[in-house]
Parts: C-alpha cells; structure tokens; sequence
C-alpha cells in the first residue's frame, strides 16, 4: 500500500460514479445537417467520398428533411451542386437557383425546421474560387462583397433562417449585414465561417460539390493552418461585422482554436466536422481498425469538451439514433 490520499481511480470506478462526474454532453440540439442540393429531377445519389451522404434533386429533397425532422436534429446547411457555371459564379444569386428553391419547399413544408445556406461562390464559378478574378487571376476580394451579399439575401428571400458565409473575404459579413438590414431582414443571423483554414481535410466535399479550384488553390483567402494568433483577429473583426455565431473549420485538428474563442468570445461558437474528418473515421471503419460508433461519439464530445456549443457533421443523423439508443 503506497500512502496516496487523492485516488482520481475512485471517481472512475463504475458507470454510475463516471456518469455522475460527467463534465460534457452531446445533445441532439447541438447538431446541424449538411444537404447538398442537385440540379435536375428525381436525384438521390450517393456520394462515393461521403458514403451515407446524397446528392438531391429538389424534388426529392424531403424524403431527406423528414427524416431530420424525425431524428428531431433542429437545423440544416444547405449547399448548392449546380450544373450552370459561369465567370462570376451568377447562379448563386438566381431567384429560381436550386438552393432558393430548396429552401422555399423546405420552409412550406416545415416551417419550424432551422434553414441555413452556405454562402459563398465556389460551386457556381467556372474557375472553382471563392470570388470574382482579376485580370491577372487573383481573387479580388471588394467586388466579391457585393455578389456574396446579393447570394444571401437571395436565399433569405427564399425562406433562409439564417445564412452563413464560408468564403473569407475580407468585410463579408459587414456587407452582408448590410444588404440583409437594407431589405428588412435585421432579424436574420449571419453563422460566419469567422475561422476558416486552406485545409487538406476539404478534399471529399470538393469531390461531392465539384468546386476545386481550377487553377491554384484557396491560400490568399484561407487561413494558414500554423496560425492561432490571427484567428482571433478574424473573429473579433467578424464580431464588430456583425456575426452572430462564429465558426471554427475543419472541427478536431482546430480544437486549440475552438477553445480560444469560446474563451475569447461571449457569442456561440461553432465547430464543422469536415468531410476529411468523416471520410477518415468511414474508411477506417470499413477496414473493421476502429470501432466507429464509439469514434464518432469520442470525435463529438471531444468538440464539445473544446467548447463549441453546435456541431455541424455528416455524422449527425447517425448521432441523433445513438444517443436515442
Ligand atoms: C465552400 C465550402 C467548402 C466547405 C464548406 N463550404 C469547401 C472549401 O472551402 O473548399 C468544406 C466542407 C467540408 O469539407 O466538409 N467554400
């Protein structure tokens, strides 16, 4: 017997003392479900990167929402795939876009499901940036505003309960505060991608949303993954735009920066579990290396436990059912 008066063990000793001591908690209310929208009709399509993830046409798209609805999972980003693309990325903003219209039937059937859109221009142009080119081929950050903007009240117009820019230009959220106020919509929150790095773990969703740059890549608009410093910049410049909700993207190699701002900031904070993060634990699952209901539950909480107060997550339907179960 060594003479130890603090035994940590004793606390872990059975499933009723670890589950009273328990610090963190992921809830079905923290979780929002990324849809991505198709052209065309009558489309469910498996996406081979995302395997459990559908490509729908907009016609089809309630088969998916019901079931949300019924896992009771309070939101939804809705992301556009379509086959129109142009220099300017003119699609984006169209009344009769495929997201508008996804959000206009999804808002009549269920009013009280939470609609958010991604807003940003990288499906929708030809070159596959965030933003509108300049002659030599940078992405000219001013004159995108005004076409971001444009996108999200375009969306709003349609139903959107909230938009959430994830393209990094500077002073998006201002201008989109403003074109939203400037309509009447004062009362719509702006969740900003305040925190997003260039990151290698996008690669699936570029697959699923054909939006890899033609030529280059994201680096003069996106975050340099070494940086902590600068994402606090981004934030607090975001919070005096006008952001309600700041993000933090991709979701577990960021968690350092997921709990600076939850120390930083007094808004919700809010963590994407990105398609690398997903198509990792799939693949690994597949080979039977990890058990993969408890590595997502770990991969959650560990968000949680971080301090991101919603989880945005392929893996959403499949949490609802476990923590049911
Ligand atoms: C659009 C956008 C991307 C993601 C969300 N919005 C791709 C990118 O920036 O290249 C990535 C989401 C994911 O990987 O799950 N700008």
């Amino acid at each position: 017997m060594y003479d130890l008066i603090q035994r940590p063990r004793r606390l872990r000793r059975t499933e009723g003392i670890r589950r009273l001591i328990r610090e963190n908690y992921v809830h079905v209310d923290d979780l929002i479900y990324p849809i991505f929208i198709t052209h065309g009709e009558n489309i469910k399509s498996e996406i081979s990167s995302l395997p459990g993830n559908y490509h729908w046409s907009v016609d089809r798209v309630l088969e998916e929402v019901a079931e949300i609805v019924e896992l009771r999972i309070p939101g939804i980003l809705l992301f556009g795939v379509p086959d129109a693309k142009d220099e300017i990325g003119s699609a984006a903003w169209a009344e009769d876009g495929i997201v508008q219209q996804a959000c206009q039937k999804i808002k009549e059937k269920y009013p009280n499901l939470l609609v958010i859109t991604d807003v940003c221009l990288c499906q929708y142009t030809d070159h596959g940036h965030c933003g509108r080119l300049t002659k030599e081929g940078e992405v000219d950050n001013d004159s995108t505003l005004e076409l971001l903007a444009k996108t999200a009240l375009s969306h709003v117009l349609a139903g959107a309960d909230m938009v959430a820019p994830s393209d990094m230009m500077d002073g998006r959220i201002a201008a989109i505060r403003k074109k939203l106020d400037k309509n009447g919509f004062s009362h719509i929150p702006i969740l900003s991608y305040a925190v997003k790095y260039a990151s290698n773990f996008y690669g699936p969703f570029r697959n699923a949303a054909h939006s890899a740059p033609k030529q280059g890549d994201r680096r003069s608009y996106q975050m340099d993954p070494p940086n902590i410093q600068e994402a606090l910049r981004e934030a607090r410049l975001d919070v005096k735009e006008g952001a309600d909700i700041l993000m933090v993207k991709p979701g577990l190699a960021y968690l350092d920066v997921v709990k600076a701002l939850a120390d930083n900031f007094d808004l919700p904070i809010a963590c994407y579990n990105v398609s690398g993060e997903y198509a990792m634990v799939k693949a690994a699952a597949e080979k039977g290396w990890i058990d993969e209901k408890n590595v997502i539950m770990e991969m959650m909480v560990s968000m949680k436990r971080a301090g991101a107060d919603i989880i945005i997550t392929y893996f959403a339907k499949e949490v609802a059912k476990l923590l049911q179960s």
